[in-house]
């Protein structure tokens, strides 16, 4: 017997490159997921219009036409909960969502961000960590907690920072690994290979197939000694 595919229901606000990659993933017959549905809390969210030429359903739950938040997030629950989401995956989603929802949906909600977390959470992350002069960069998916951008990591991707980057390069050398990373993540979450124990992730156990660390710039490419060569 088949393991029925999570159903998982996507939050964006904008451009939707994330949902994409998940959409686009998510038509492998053998992924662990299939994608219910796409909301997004802004009408003009560029992403809505993606996901519908893709087949999804897609639709606004408009934040800015609800009293409260609480009212908000209640409508985005009855939306959910009729559709039979067993994940939300947020992709982009710019809106806080309050203690009481991130409860309603205690691990079973996961988020992209564009940093190795717990370094520069919220907004702006490439100026900061440009700014701070990082020489790794990268891009992080973990289950949402009700502090912004925290909770138990899943998965993460490391890219170089390279000399001459601005904020826009960066951010596009990280978006690149963010499409690969955050399909991987959710099937990892979806299938329980990656599942929470004591606020972190426990697993997978898999062997370890690439360079063991990232060393950038890479050791002895300049003047600097490896201490790998003889
Ligand atoms: C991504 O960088 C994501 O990590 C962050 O917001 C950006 C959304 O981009 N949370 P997109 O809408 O998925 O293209």
């Amino acid at each position: 017997m088949t393991t029925p595919k999570k159903r998982v229901g996507i939050l964006i606000s904008g451009r939707g490159s994330n949902m994409l990659s998940l959409i686009s993933a998510a038509r492998a017959p053998d992924y662990p997921a299939e994608i219910v549905c796409v909301v997004s809390n802004r009408p003009n969210a560029e992403g809505l219009a993606k996901a519908q030429s893709e087949g999804v359903l897609a639709c606004t739950i408009d934040g800015k036409a609800f009293d409260s938040r609480e009212a908000f997030e209640d409508a985005l629950d009855t939306q959910f909960k009729r559709l039979g989401v067993d994940i939300i995956a947020c992709a982009g989603f710019m809106k806080l969502l309050t203690p009481g929802f991130v409860k309603r949906w205690h691990d079973r909600m996961i988020n992209i961000h564009p940093s190795l977390l717990p370094s520069f959470k919220g907004l702006d992350t490439h100026e900061r960590a440009l700014e701070a002069g990082v020489k790794i960069a990268g891009c992080s998916v973990h289950v949402v907690r009700a502090e912004v951008d925290s909770g138990p990591i899943i998965a993460q991707a490391a890219v170089p920072v390279l000399e001459g980057d601005t904020p826009e390069s960066l951010a596009a050398r990280v978006l690149e690994a963010e499409h690969r990373l955050y399909p991987h993540a959710l099937a990892l979450f979806a299938t329980g290979q990656a599942a929470v124990s004591g606020e972190r992730i426990a697993g997978p156990q898999v062997p370890i197939n690439q360079e063991k660390a990232l060393f950038w710039p890479p050791l002895g490419s300049i003047s600097g000694r490896d201490p790998n060569q003889t």
